[in-house]
């Protein structure tokens, strides 16, 4: 049975406040202030997808957040040479490795550990060298998990996809009781065990409560979230910096 006292984290993806930056090309909103609102909200870690196309968080970004995150900071990302080099050059807390394809909207599942274990056990090897705590982003599969644990990583973040997008209250019951599994084996075999991708408000309790679950890393729902909460106050302030009395020189 779950720990009722045990508090499960949470890391806040701050990639889509980069995603609104890219998209007019600006300097604002900016993900480094976002991460310290996280912080001060009550994050217990900033977690970053630096993508090999860049399509929101910048190097930049991960520079910066390196200096200023007082919380761990986790970094997503592909396991490709080219990324392990910038993971031991900015060294954050945590790497989560993820699959990775250019056409995808958003990841759109787990790592294959079972397939790639050869490649997956070097880049492992190559963080774990750098003093970095690796995580492998898996579906909820008795073989991912325990193929996980063997290549020696400490971490593994189970992906909620799937039961977040089931399409009927029985299959996402059943992709429940996958996680539920994938939890039980993760903990055996000692892996701490994480999850993630597309949860929100309504069906974050379930995962949350899941037994071994440590931490939730949650992006989208929380950023779209903070949109609606912050809209009219905006507004309000736009009106008031409108009519604000001139300036000398205006
Ligand atoms: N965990 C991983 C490994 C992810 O790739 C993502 C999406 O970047 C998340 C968590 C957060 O997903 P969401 O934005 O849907 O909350």
């Amino acid at each position: 049975m779950p720990n009722p006292s045990h508090r499960v984290r949470l890391g806040v993806n701050v990639d889509h406040v980069a995603t609104l930056r890219q998209a007019r090309g600006t300097r604002y909103p900016d993900p480094v202030f976002a991460a310290a609102l996280a912080e001060q909200g009550g994050a217990d870690q900033i977690t970053i997808h630096l993508r090999e196309d860049r399509r929101h968080i910048q190097e930049r970004d991960l520079h910066i957040l390196r200096q200023t995150v007082h919380v761990p900071l986790n970094l997503e990302m592909a396991a490709t040479p080219a990324m392990v080099e910038l993971a031991t050059r900015h060294l954050p807390d945590t790497v989560t490795l993820v699959p990775e394809k250019r056409e995808e909207r958003t990841t759109e599942g787990g790592l294959d550990v079972v397939g790639q274990a050869g490649l997956l056990a070097n880049v492992i090897a190559a963080l774990r060298d750098k003093g970095l705590v690796v995580a492998l982003f898996i579906d909820p599969d008795p073989a991912q998990v325990r193929r996980s644990a063997e290549l020696g990583a400490q971490t593994v973040e189970l992906h909620t996809g799937d039961y977040c997008g089931a399409s009927s209250r029985l299959v996402q019951e059943r992709h429940l009781t996958d996680l539920r599994n994938a939890a039980l084996i993760g903990h055996d075999v000692g892996l701490r065990v994480a999850a993630g991708h597309g949860l929100d408000y309504r069906n974050v309790g379930a995962v949350a409560r899941l037994p071994h679950m440590a931490e939730l890393n949650i992006g989208h729902a929380i950023v779209a979230q903070a949109l609606f909460v912050g809209f009219r106050r905006a507004v309000r302030s736009m009106i008031e910096a409108m009519h604000q009395p001139a300036e000398l020189g205006d």
